[in-house]
């Protein structure tokens, strides 16, 4: 290729993955019943509200639920189609929802055997996931961390990690965040021998089989070149997490999040970024049957106002948008 056709074709490139980083979101976590499937409802939904085209993936293969958040009670076309090749084109996939400029892609739990797809079924959907037209996309995870709600929280460029005040929501959460690093470093240096030699050593000396601890990792990579140890920090570079605590009750657990950053900046070298509390809501925990009557009323709820809060960060983080307009304004002074 001329110069400048490398030249344009390494611009087009960069932009491709540009977009990418703005537009994928992954709600994940380590346990059910956090509000993953909410978070994604309400974040969805305020971001639409916000003037952004979203749709949102069911990506709980094998108990989703979001369509029925979403108002849709029989989906005519869920992510399984796509799967089984009933549909070849992902955008026939993508179902409209009671909210304006919401749209949303359901789950698959209809048949078994799909909830945990073969790595080539995985890529099908990412690629053509991309190719959606959409401002932003987000994948609503799975409980747990199967290599499904894995390979899909590490595919987003941007992650939320849901966990509540609830100490073994804590614990599970920070497992979760862990588990996403090591899979990621294993994927990292999968071909380099030398490298998973001393990524084995240590972690077999650990009890859940997980790395425990970052620095001891960096520190086993001393005897390695430079580049591999730039491939280490890579991974943390690239393990772009976001905090939401959700059902918050008390003052003091607002604080929660703060803790979990702490920990794991502390022992496992991440920079994650705290982006707020969700009180918890007793008219939204009411509402579950009814989400898009309660999302039409959401500015004036408890729950409704922190999400519309954490919706103006994530979309300043994406898109380096200066928020907030004036129905922003009205929620923080009705807080
Ligand atoms: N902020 C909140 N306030 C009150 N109840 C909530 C809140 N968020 C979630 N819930 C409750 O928790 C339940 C589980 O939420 P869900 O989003 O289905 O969890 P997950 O997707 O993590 O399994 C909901 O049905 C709802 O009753
Ligand atoms: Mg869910």
């Amino acid at each position: 290729m001329e110069p400048l056709g490398k030249l344009c074709a390494a611009k087009i490139g960069a932009e491709v993955e540009d977009t990418l980083k703005q537009k994928f979101w992954a709600v994940g976590g380590g346990k059910g019943g956090v509000g993953k499937s909410v978070v994604s409802i309400m974040l969805g939904s305020m971001l639409a509200r916000k003037g952004k085209k979203v749709i949102l993936v069911d990506a709980d293969l094998g108990g989703s639920n979001l369509h029925t958040l979403a108002g849709i009670r029989y989906p005519i076309y869920t992510l399984a189609d796509f799967m089984q090749r009933r549909v070849e084109n992902i955008e026939d996939v993508v179902m409209l929802t009671p909210i304006k400029n919401l749209r949303l892609i359901c789950g698959a739990d209809d048949i078994l055997g799909l909830a945990n797809p073969k790595h080539t079924q995985k890529e099908r959907i990412f690629n053509n996931l991309k190719k959606l037209d959409a401002d932003m996309i987000l994948l609503d995870l799975g409980a747990g961390t199967s290599y499904t709600a894995m390979d899909f929280f590490l595919y987003a460029p941007n992650k939320l990690v849901i966990f509540t005040p609830q100490i073994t929501s804590i614990q599970n959460a920070y497992g979760f965040i862990k588990s996403s690093l090591y899979r990621l470093i294993i994927r990292t240096f999968s071909k380099d021998g030398m490298s998973m030699a001393l990524i084995n050593e240590l972690v077999q000396q650990e009890e859940d089989g997980n790395i425990d601890s970052i620095a001891k990792l960096k520190e086993a990579f001393t005897v390695l070149d430079l580049e591999a140890q730039r491939k280490l920090d890579n991974c943390l570079e690239q393990l772009n997490i976001n905090l939401i605590v959700n059902m918050v009750r008390t003052e003091s657990e607002k604080n929660v999040g703060n803790i979990v950053k702490d920990v794991a900046n502390n022992y496992l070298g991440l920079t994650p970024d705290y982006l707020g509390y969700v009180d918890h809501d007793r008219i939204l925990e009411s509402s579950i049957n009814n989400m898009t009557s309660y999302l039409s009323k959401s500015a004036d709820s408890l729950a409704g106002a922190c999400f519309y809060d954490i919706a103006s960060k994530i979309i300043s983080k994406s898109f380096q948008e200066k928020n907030p307009d004036p129905a922003s304004a009205h929620l923080q002074m009705s807080r």
